[in-house]
């Protein structure tokens, strides 16, 4: 990575600081696909996780470490020696790779979660940073809750953790306290009091309590931090992390008075955040800044009237600048796998031969029932081509549903499992009820639906119907998605979609 003067590294938590907050678990499957996605959009840094905190995190941290090329790979561990082992061993078969290590520096922290002194809180700091030294040249400190840090506190153990070996030093506002003149005013003045700074490069972490991550996270960069932690859509523990979307577009649209750079690919921005949405199922509010539906939709009279007059009038920046197509009529019933393929590659899809196969398949029977299909209809079956457990333990075959005013719901669904047809049926409070319920007596899994969603992609009366929702079985949630023109079937499609998932891991 370049050190350039005024070059912003991005540092990616998505998979640890969003992973860890409820609703965002992952699988390995899963974290791998985004990781992957994150190396094509070009972030500086891939916290993939915090390796001792369970099997499953470390597992996950040592594939990404071992498949995913371009970024630097890190893993985060408490200043403690296991922690930084166990990180190290994770990390192993990455070519770049970065120890974080982290401690809580308040009062708060110090005095009621870890019963402990200062003078000791700074020792444990030292040894974990020398420790993750004598692994690898790249390691992080972050003195955690370092807002409501006692400030020359945070000078001195910022200095010992450089001193140590800390070639990145990280200021996180861990409870969303700060105000953006306030942090901007704290980082400049770390740059001033602490004497070795300039040995490391200054990062922030922000959360989004008070709504303010991204803003306090730029007030930072102003005043000389030249890392931001952040994840896609926002997403972390409670209210969030910064958006990752928000600061790239924000330094990219007002380079004029930011005066930095990121290495973003900002035209992977929509594709990265549509695929964190379908691998965990959680929407975006729709005015949600750069990733929302609405964020480039001008509804007023005037606003439509300036902008197709001239664009800059009411838009400040491009759809095409985060990869937004037009919503343009791509294929029909009688395009060929060549043109299908060739479509999906300029919406930045290469699918292995398999998928490809199969995605072609889904494709057809969706032109059959529906004569214009577009990008989004495209996304949608490859959505669910990349969010299909390989192997799934049962396929869908046909729901048939009987419901209305005054009659019982009644769903009557066919799946196949190995070369079987399966059949059975349910009743419920509504014709989704009933479906799942059906499903769930052929496959003997139970679950219970946590989140639903339905959005229509596209529009017209024959737009097809997206599902995502999300479902707790035995403690665990998994997320399902499922399209098609009939909102019933899209709804079984999504909710065995979660179900396989289970499935393939029991
Ligand atoms: O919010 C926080 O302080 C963190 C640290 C581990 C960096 O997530
Ligand atoms: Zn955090």
């Amino acid at each position: 990575m370049p050190r350039n003067k005024n070059r912003v590294v991005i540092f990616d938590t998505t998979l640890r600081d969003g992973e860890q907050s409820p609703g965002f678990s992952m699988s390995i499957e899963e974290k791998l696909t985004l990781a992957r996605q994150l190396a094509k959009l070009k972030v500086d840094v891939i916290e993939a996780g915090f390796p001792r905190s369970s099997p499953g995190d470390f597992e996950s941290v040592r594939k990404i470490a071992s498949v995913v090329k371009g970024p630097i790979i890190a893993g985060l561990a408490r200043a403690i020696d296991a922690d930084i082992d166990s990180c190290n061993e994770a990390l192993k078969p990455a070519k770049k790779k970065r120890i974080h290590t982290f401690i809580g520096t308040s009062e708060q922290h110090i005095k009621f979660q870890m019963r402990s002194t200062h003078s000791k809180v700074l020792k444990m700091a030292v040894k974990a940073v020398t420790r993750a030294k004598g692994y690898v040249k790249d390691v992080e400190f972050s003195a955690m809750d370092a807002v409501r840090t006692d400030r020359k506190f945070l000078y001195d153990i910022l200095e010992a953790a450089i001193d140590a070996g800390a070639t990145t030093v990280n200021i996180p506002d861990t409870v969303g306290y700060a105000i953006p003149s306030e942090f901007g005013a704290m980082i400049s003045e770390i740059m001033q009091n602490v004497p070795n700074i300039k040995k490391a490069v200054v990062s922030v972490h922000c959360h989004n309590d008070l709504g303010l991550a991204v803003s306090n996270s730029l007030a930072a960069v102003l005043a000389g931090a030249r890392q931001i932690e952040c994840a896609v859509n926002g997403i972390g523990e409670r209210a969030g992390n910064a958006a990752l979307e928000e600061l790239v577009m924000a330094i990219q649209t007002r380079k004029d008075y930011m005066n930095v750079d990121t290495g973003v690919e900002s035209k992977e921005i929509a594709k990265t955040s549509k695929l964190l949405v379908s691998i965990t199922g959680v929407q975006i509010q729709p005015n949600k800044a750069i990733v929302g539906e609405n964020a480039f939709a001008h509804e007023s009279g005037i606003h439509q009237d300036g902008v197709l007059k001239e664009r800059t009038t009411f838009e400040i920046m491009t759809p095409h600048s985060i990869g937004l197509s037009d919503n343009k009529l791509v294929l029909g019933k009688h395009s060929g796998r060549h043109a299908f393929r060739k479509r999906l590659e300029e919406l930045g899809f290469t699918l292995k031969t398999d998928d490809l196969n199969s995605a072609f398949e889904k494709f057809k029977i969706l032109a059959d029932k529906k004569k214009e299909i577009f990008d989004e209809d495209l996304t949608a079956i490859v959505d669910e081509e990349i969010g299909e457990p390989k192997n799934p333990v049962f396929e869908f075959l046909s729901a048939q549903v009987s419901s209305g005013s005054n009659t019982i719901p009644t769903a009557t669904v066919q799946l196949k499992r190995d070369g079987e047809t399966l059949t059975d049926s349910g009743i419920g409070d509504g014709p989704v009820d009933a479906t799942c319920r059906a499903i769930e007596r052929i496959t003997s899994i139970q679950g219970r639906m946590i989140s639903y969603n339905i959005r229509s992609l596209g529009v017209g009366k024959d737009a097809v119907g997206d599902v995502s929702l999300r479902v707790k079985i035995d403690e665990q949630i998994f997320a399902g998605r499922g399209s098609s023109t009939d909102v019933i079937e899209a709804s079984a499609k999504a909710w065995l979609n979660a179900i396989n998932k289970k499935a393939v891991g029991k």
